[in-house]
């Protein structure tokens, strides 16, 4: 695996693979590797021949209170993980590198209304931070697919509008979220979890599940979504929001919308967890 932390060498390594012809494909990533992440490379060599890890802690999609600073850089594990899972390419640039002049005065890209809801509404501005790193990787990689994790859901949701709004060529690859045993997503966050905290956290998913299939017996989705927030909070969770939305749009779902997610994001502690289930309707 080559490890290129500047863009010129980036530009370089990837312009020559082009010329030989080979299909370039980006896993974007923060760091501190899961088993999730390391899905995410594996799945990436099923559709290219290079297989371009990023790993930036990007701080524009950072609120001001939120874990920039103590978010976790475990590079040297990483490393080891990407090898072992066949990545052809590190690119783990220093913030400077990717914003050398400061964030201040930098170009900004932003998706209406789909990053409004949801995260976005409690996140204000950690989308329009997103969008604007991952172009600024696409430009840089130059990929033909690019791969993303359905964990995060609504953001794969807004790199989908981003791409076709601009006309990007990248084809984008949603694969489905990692769990434990137990059911919880795999987070870097989880790590943050207290033991007792950490026992209690697989109620975000059973709470998803048991409404889906509430849904799925034709309940009402406000009385759906009341009833989960309810069951959270006596979980011991801090509901942030419960939201049936159409699985597309993201809009809130209406009576007649075949293809739905749930999109859930609630607090144990100091911890913001998040996680989604689709429901098809027949
Ligand atoms: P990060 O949180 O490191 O996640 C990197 C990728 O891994 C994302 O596509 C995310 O959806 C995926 N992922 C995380 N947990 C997963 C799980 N349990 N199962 C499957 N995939 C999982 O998301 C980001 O970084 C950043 O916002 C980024 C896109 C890199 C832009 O900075």
């Amino acid at each position: 695996m080559e490890h290129i932390t500047h863009v010129a060498g980036l530009r370089l390594t990837l312009d020559s693979f082009r010329r030989d012809g080979k299909r370039i494909v980006v896993v974007p990533t923060m760091g501190n590797l899961h088993a999730g992440h390391i899905h995410l490379v594996e799945h990436a060599r099923d559709h290219g021949d290079i297989v371009v890890c990023t790993i930036f802690v990007n701080p524009m999609q950072f609120g001001r209170d939120e874990d920039l600073d103590s978010y976790p850089r475990t590079l040297t594990a990483d490393m080891e993980k990407l090898r072992a899972a066949g990545c052809d390419v590190l690119f783990s640039p220093s913030v400077h590198e990717i914003y050398p002049e400061g964030l201040d005065d930098h170009t900004v890209v932003s998706v209406p209304r789909i990053s409004e809801r949801h995260c976005g509404a409690s996140r204000p501005g950690h989308f329009a931070g997103v969008s604007t790193v991952v172009s600024k990787l696409f430009n840089l990689v130059q990929p033909q697919v690019a791969v993303f994790g359905l964990k995060d859901y609504q953001q794969l949701m807004v790199i989908r509008k981003m791409v076709t709004d601009l006309c990007m060529p990248v084809g984008l690859v949603g694969v489905p979220t990692q769990r434990e045993a137990d059911g919880l997503a795999l987070s870097s966050r989880n790590g943050y979890l207290t033991p007792e905290q950490r026992r209690i956290a697989p109620a975000l998913y059973r709470t998803l599940q048991d409404a889906r299939n509430r849904v799925l017996q034709g309940e009402e989705f406000a009385t759906v979504e009341a009833a989960a927030i309810r069951c959270l909070t006596e979980a011991g969770f801090r509901p942030d929001y419960f939201h049936i939305s159409h699985a597309e749009t993201l809009e809130p779902a209406e009576p007649g919308d075949r293809h739905l997610v749930i999109l859930a994001a609630a607090w144990m502690g100091s911890t913001r967890l998040i996680d989604n289930i689709e429901i098809l309707l027949s």
